[in-house]
């Protein structure tokens, strides 16, 4: 907690960082943001072209430094270091890096705010959140990953555009890695409350038949490589899907959202040791309940796949 108010600190200010930085802002997440980079100089420029909005978002302050002493009491703290996903290049490749820069970060980080709920968002994130668990020690509930949120959210506004229905009206998850091997649950997703399995096309619209899945489900996928290949990186997206998880820590809103948590105990087997996402209530302590949605038997082989996906790389990691 900062003086007056709640802290939300953020690692890394770089694209991704800062657009959570800008979300968080504009959502009165917090009353202070703080930024903190290796790169005094970088961080520095962003604190000061993120002040001069703040007449017009919730009051709140916005601080940085390259110190870590910066993040000191910080009710959440959002993880974004590690290296950035190239054209054609999948999150796993990533993961030597990532990993390394977090393990080398978090005993800092930790010295200084010990009590905050920790957002891993770095990539490969499954995989960097069991790391994080591992180097800290810290409990289930107090280290998480924002997982497949984002990829729920790009799953919804697929079925909403395709549907002509407001993405609001659109309840489905992504679950599993947040990468390749990530699976869509259509067995329990709804539009308008109707199953979605069960959806009537609206008047110039068509069915929402198993290829029209299919085309969703590769386009959801491989969504971040066609803006990655477009634009240099995604960040406005992950951006807002974080501030709203930091949010809902922060207001302790008992919300259901698709993070990445240790899998054991969440009563589905063959996907025990591994971090990937499953819903799961998000309060003032963090990853909460894992909410048991019912799985079609493709949906529960394709989660014990891709399980066995980031199983396969912890092993070659060393995790
Ligand atoms: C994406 C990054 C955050 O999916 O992995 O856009």
């Amino acid at each position: 907690m900062g003086s007056d108010g709640t802290k939300l600190a953020i690692i890394g200010a770089g694209a991704v960082g800062t657009a959570i930085a800008y979300a968080s802002l504009i959502r009165g997440v917090a009353r202070t943001v703080a930024l903190m980079d290796i790169n005094a100089k970088k961080v520095h420029a962003e604190v000061l072209d993120l002040s001069h909005g703040l007449e017009f978002v919730p009051r709140a302050d916005v601080i940085g430094s390259d110190d870590v002493e910066v993040c000191r009491d910080a009710d959440v703290v959002v993880f974004t270091a590690g290296a950035k996903q190239k054209p054609g290049q999948s999150r796993l490749d990533l993961a030597d890096s990532t990993i390394a820069v977090t393990k080398a970060s978090m005993p800092g980080v930790l010295e200084v705010a010990p009590d905050a709920v920790y957002i891993m968002v770095s990539n490969p994130v499954d995989l960097v959140t069991y790391a994080a668990l591992k180097y800290s020690g810290l409990p289930r509930n107090q280290l998480f990953g924002s997982g497949t949120v984002l990829d729920s959210s790009r799953l919804r506004f697929s079925v909403a555009q395709y549907c002509g229905v407001a993405v609001q009206n659109v309840h489905a998850y992504i679950v599993g890695e947040h990468g390749d091997s990530e699976i869509p649950l259509w067995e329990s997703a709804t539009i308008g409350g109707m199953p979605l399995t069960a959806w009537e096309p609206l008047p110039g619209f068509d069915p929402l038949d198993e290829n029209a899945r299919n085309d969703i489900q590769h386009d959801v996928v491989s969504s971040a490589y066609t803006i990655i290949d477009g634009k240099g990186a995604t960040n406005y997206a992950i951006g807002l899907a974080t501030a709203r998880i930091a949010e809902a820590v922060l207001r302790n809103e008992h919300r259901v959202m698709p993070i990445s948590t240790i899998a054991t105990g969440a009563g589905y087997e063959g996907i025990e040791d591994v971090c990937l996402s499953l819903p799961t209530l998000i309060d003032r302590r963090g990853a909460g309940e894992r909410i048991r949605v019912p799985l079609s038997d493709s949906e529960r082989q394709g989660l014990i796949d891709s399980a066995n996906t980031l199983r396969d790389m912890q092993k070659r990691l060393g995790l």
